[in-house]
């Protein structure tokens, strides 16, 4: 199989993005450099995560981080890394990240780009070997090289995304990422210690039958979804919630399926980040002929107010999302 470009699968990430490079003859290649500096946290976090177990960095670090989340250590450690290789590769002039109060300056004052990630998504699932991800996103600063970047930088909508992309540490490890000219996906193999192009062009089906959402909040779920999930059951869906956001959305993608965060009692805005977690899956889903909305409004043109914000989330196969709508639309 091949990609848009006609690169055989088994292209290394190097290859690629060398050649996407080639039909941007303007591109001057920092962007491709970015994308080379996450793949390169990746393989490092991913290597950590293999030997958590043998390491003692599974558990708590015994602090909260500004969602008033107990952090992981894996997610202190995923964060370092993740600074440091962006930091290091010079592309990046600031970073909004989960596991930071505000924003982190990283010194490039002369780097083009912005970065918003979620270091460790799912990190509930850390100790117990299932899979877990890291989901970014890539905005170019508005204002002037030369200093750090601006919370206006920082707070741009998802459709001013140059970049975005997720990493499942799962039974292999994969990197998939859009730069608005289709999905891609790359496997892992650590003996080479590169990332080889293996879903080439990921268009997710129209529709399908996976419903991914923690129905133990079902009581406190809006009327319009509970009648969606009750609809799903009607047909004899499946129901698969991995309680890792990455790893329920990459099935999705390739299956076809819709993941819902609505709002809830615990979390009236719904739990999921809009900065790094939300608009980078729907970048992605988008690119690949899905759909994301918060339940009326497309995901990608919300306008951020606050660096981890929060709203509900609908996302996957366009007709299974419209259909969740149609039944909120008529509860209004
Ligand atoms: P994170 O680990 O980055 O804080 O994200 C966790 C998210 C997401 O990965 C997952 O789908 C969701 O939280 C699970 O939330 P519930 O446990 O409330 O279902
Ligand atoms: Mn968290
Ligand atoms: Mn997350
Ligand atoms: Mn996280």
């Amino acid at each position: 199989m091949n990609d848009k470009l006609g690169l055989p699968v088994g292209t290394t990430l190097d290859r690629f993005i060398m050649r996407k490079q080639e039909d941007f003859p303007y591109a001057t290649g920092e962007l491709s450099q970015l994308l080379r500096d996450i793949a390169l946290a990746a393989k490092i976090v991913n290597r950590e995560i293999n030997r958590a177990g043998l390491l003692d960095v599974t558990g708590a670090y015994g602090q909260q981080n500004v969602q008033g989340e107990d952090q992981q250590k894996l997610d202190v450690i995923a964060n370092i890394r993740f600074i440091r290789a962006l930091r290091n590769g010079g592309e990046v002039c600031t970073i909004v990240s989960e596991e930071e109060d505000g924003v982190i300056q990283t010194g490039n004052t002369k780097g083009k780009y912005i970065v918003a990630i979620d270091p460790l998504d799912g990190s509930s699932n850390i100790d117990v070997n299932v899979s877990i991800g890291t989901i970014f996103s890539i905005y170019r600063r508005l204002s002037d090289q030369g200093c750090d970047g601006t919370m206006e930088d920082c707070l741009q909508s998802g459709v001013r995304q140059v970049g975005a992309g997720y990493v499942i540490y799962g039974s292999s490890t994969m990197l998939v990422y859009t730069t608005g000219n289709g999905v891609n996906g790359f496997t892992y193999d650590m003996t080479l210690g590169e990332f080889f192009l293996s879903h080439p062009n990921i268009c997710t089906p129209k529709t399908g039958s996976i419903y991914s959402i923690n129905e133990g909040s079902f009581n406190s779920f809006p009327d319009g979804v509970k009648q969606y999930v009750n609809y799903c059951k009607e047909n004899n869906y499946s129901a698969r919630y991995i309680g890792s956001l990455v790893a329920d959305f990459h099935r999705n993608l390739l299956k076809g399926g819709i993941y819902m965060y609505p709002p809830t009692a615990k979390s009236p805005n719904g739990k999921l980040r809009l900065m790094y977690e939300c608009n980078a899956l729907a970048f992605i889903v988008e690119q690949a002929g899905g759909k994301a909305t918060n339940g009326s409004q497309r995901i990608m043109e919300l306008v951020p107010t606050e660096l981890h914000q929060r709203c509900p989330l609908f996302i996957g196969s366009t007709e299974m999302v419209n259909k969740v709508e149609e039944y909120l639309k008529a509860e209004v």
